[in-house]
């Protein structure tokens, strides 16, 4: 059955470019939130999973490129590709100063890389039905999952308490930009799991296994950090901790993610509903990193 009631807001669409930003780290301290591991350490799960991740939805992007017969929504395709294949490279080099730093991702990087490039992967699948199910499958895998990055990028677009506890600009630089880029390009995502297949079931379906993985998977990786933090005895994730941190602000609140789940599975749905384009095009027009990208104005 598909969804045709999702109606998208026009005002919010906009046309998408990557932009070319560097950033340099050698200033940004092991807890960039200062005073706080845990808070530092779940937002650098980020780090860990976008590089591997973002790459794998250019791969799977690129093959469905040929499916697409609407010509508005292939130029937001290859913007989307630009940007998220711009983004994964940004957090990839946060690694190496991480390592300088005491605190080596590879062997959770490991995982990540073989959980994109292989349980994610082509797979070796005949071409025909079987082929074009897993991709299917993986394109709604990637619409669900862009509702999160949109949630995340709106929440550190508004985070003002990471401000006020002195959180390295740099780094509130990377994930703005990176956020306000994921809330301009919300809805491609949804809008290109729409047109090649748009079921309700598959929706639900991947949704509960892309919320299920991102779970797992920060979880997994907040525990990482603050176990390998060499400055930490006993560093310890909890899900109290991140409860808290989520009502004093420097992380998203329980409450607001456990109600974004309705949104998503509710048949009204369209990206374009959530966040403010408005919002993230302002940031972008002040980013730092954004406008070092942009060269000297003439
Ligand atoms: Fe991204
Ligand atoms: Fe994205």
């Amino acid at each position: 059955m598909s969804n045709t009631q999702a109606r998208p807001v026009e005002s919010e669409r906009i046309a998408l470019k990557a932009r070319n930003v560097s950033f340099s780290w050698e200033d940004t301290p092991l807890h960039w939130v200062p005073g706080d591991p845990l808070t530092t350490h779940t937002i650098n799960v980020l780090h860990l999973l976008l590089p591997a991740g973002e790459r794998w939805f250019v791969h799977v992007y690129k093959q469905v490129l040929p499916l697409i017969r609407d010509d508005r929504l292939r130029a937001d395709v290859v913007g989307f590709i630009g940007q998220e294949a711009m983004h994964s490279q940004a957090h990839d080099e946060v690694l190496p100063h991480l390592r300088e730093l005491g605190l080596d991702p590879t062997p959770y990087t490991a995982q990540v890389d073989w959980f994109f490039e292989k349980l994610l992967g082509d797979r070796t699948l005949p071409p025909g039905r079987a082929r074009r199910w897993w991709l299917l499958e993986r394109v709604a895998l990637i619409a669900a999952i862009e509702h999160y990055t949109a949630f995340l990028g709106d929440w550190v677009l508004n985070a003002a308490e990471l401000d006020r506890r002195g959180a390295d600009p740099t780094m509130l630089d990377l994930l703005r930009w990176h956020g306000a880029e994921e809330v301009e390009h919300r809805s491609v995502a949804f809008d290109l799991f729409m047109h090649v297949d748009g079921g309700y079931r598959r929706r639900v379906r991947t949704w509960a296994a892309a919320f299920s993985a991102l779970v797992f998977l920060w979880q997994r990786g907040a525990r990482f950090f603050m176990e390998n933090d060499p400055t930490l005895v006993d560093g310890k994730a909890s899900f109290r901790g991140f409860h808290q941190r989520g009502r004093q602000g420097t992380l998203p609140a329980t409450g607001d993610m456990l109600r974004s789940i309705p949104r998503y599975l509710s048949r009204g749905y369209h990206p374009s509903h959530e966040c403010s384009t408005a919002q993230a095009v302002a940031y972008l027009a002040a980013s730092p990193a954004a406008l070092a990208a942009e060269g000297p104005v003439a």
